[in-house]
């Protein structure tokens, strides 16, 4: 099975087991995951941060400071990953997870998180079996962790019992059989038709007039769409992004012009039509031939409206479940309300960038969604959860 653009938060604790998490991270990345890593300060004493860095490609953390003197945030790992796994998971590290004592990077970033917990533990016979133990791992069950359980045989200490860390193997076949379980193959038949991304709008062969978005809110969608079974049509402006899903057709555009083009070279097909693009309201009424000199102490370009691309797809609307965002700053209900109206919308995703960790590059975003008839905010969430809850949104809309 593919983990095709699944984030797996591994934080590795203490322990001699914590040599199997090479090969595990070497397996995620080969089945299309992305990996971070944290550690325990103790952790550091069994594998090195270079080690893991190198085969995750990502910076590994141990502590909350860098030495660069940069903060690591807990709170944005916890709120990217889809899952997080602590591996091994110590005795000690075990039970500062169930009693919330946060004194670690790891600790911090366990209390955030909101996805799915993944516990594989690793200690002593001894110390497997003790009644605390025992508790800390009935204790983290109950919160709706999964634990991996230790498995029989040769211990570091020597002796042979219950403590070894499950294989690479068992914990990778534990989490795709999650992710496997987790996929709602709901939109099978359909075509999902997604504009993300900016826009750039030219002034002359080297600027233009652009905005801040990323393309992330887009391509999640499209990755979301595309693991629900739908053939995904995604049109993007630039966008270092790229799209995981296998049924996801990818064009790249520029301008305003270009996406309004390509949407309509599709938009008669498609059955769910979802514009996240940050389109550029104006683009300059001339492009000069040559880069424009800095001759004038001043310079004035003329812009032109661009064309409204949802507006056009609300208006061209026969069959579609049109679906728009609005970006604002200000009056941010009303200003949706209107755009639901004006456009001709099913529905409407609202985000503002007066909510911190919304909006434009962050993983994250926050959103409240408008029907004509109904509304519904969701707390802030990695952008990929995001895209479940408004494809979730949109699903419920179809079965009405
Ligand atoms: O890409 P990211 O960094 O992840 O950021 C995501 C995002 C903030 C860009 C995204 O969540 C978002 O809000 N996208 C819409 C941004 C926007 O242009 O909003 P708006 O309120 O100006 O436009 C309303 C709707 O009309 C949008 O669906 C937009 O795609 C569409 N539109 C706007 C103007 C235009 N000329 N053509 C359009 O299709």
């Amino acid at each position: 099975m593919s983990l095709s653009g699944k984030k797996i938060l591994i934080a590795v604790s203490g322990g001699i087991a914590a040599y199997k998490i090479h090969f595990l991270i070497r397996d995620f990345i080969k089945k299309g995951a992305e990996v971070q890593v944290i550690m325990t300060p103790d952790a550091e004493h069994f594998v090195t941060k270079l080690s893991l860095s190198t085969l995750s490609k990502k910076p590994v953390y141990a502590d909350f400071y860098s030495d660069n003197g940069t903060w690591n945030s807990h709170v944005e790992m916890g709120l990217w990953a889809d899952i997080m796994l602590v591996a091994p998971c110590t005795a000690n590290t075990l039970s500062k997870m169930v009693h919330g004592m946060c004194d670690s990077l790891v600790i911090a970033t366990y209390m955030s998180a909101k996805c799915p917990v993944f516990i594989a533990p690793a200690m002593d016979l001894d110390m497997y079996v003790h009644p605390s133990t025992k508790k800390n791992l009935e204790l983290a069950e109950s919160f709706g962790h999964y634990i991996i359980p230790a498995e029989h045989g040769e211990l570091a200490s020597g002796l042979i019992g219950q403590g070894r860390m499950a294989e690479p193997d068992t914990i990778l076949a534990a989490i795709e059989d999650f992710f496997n379980a987790d996929t709602k193959k709901t939109l099978v038949g359909k075509t999902v038709l997604i504009t993300a991304g900016p826009t750039y709008e030219a002034i002359d062969p080297v600027r233009f007039i652009g905005n801040h978005s990323s393309g992330k809110m887009g391509f999640s969608l499209a990755d979301e769409a595309s693991k629900r079974g739908a053939k995904v049509i995604l049109i993007s402006g630039p966008s270092a992004e790229i799209a995981h899903g296998e049924n996801i057709d990818l064009y790249r555009v520029t301008s305003a012009k270009e996406m309004l083009a390509k949407v309509f070279e599709f938009y008669e097909t498609v059955d769910i039509g979802i514009a996240s693009a940050a389109v550029a309201d104006y683009a300059p009424k001339q492009v000069a031939k040559e880069k424009i000199k800095k001759n004038d102490e001043s310079l004035t370009i003329e812009l032109v409206k661009n064309p409204d691309i949802l507006r056009t797809m609300g208006e061209q609307k026969t069959h579609q479940f049109l679906v728009g965002f609005a970006l604002e700053t200000q009056n941010e209900e009303e200003n949706a309300k209107v755009k639901l109206e004006k456009k001709n919308l099913d529905m409407i995703v609202l985000n503002s960038l007066r909510d911190e960790g919304a909006g434009f590059k962050n993983d994250t975003n926050k959103i409240k969604i408008f029907t004509k008839t109904e509304e519904k905010e969701f707390d802030l969430k990695s952008k990929d959860k995001v895209a479940a809850d408004i494809l979730d949104f949109v699903e419920f809309q179809l079965l009405k």
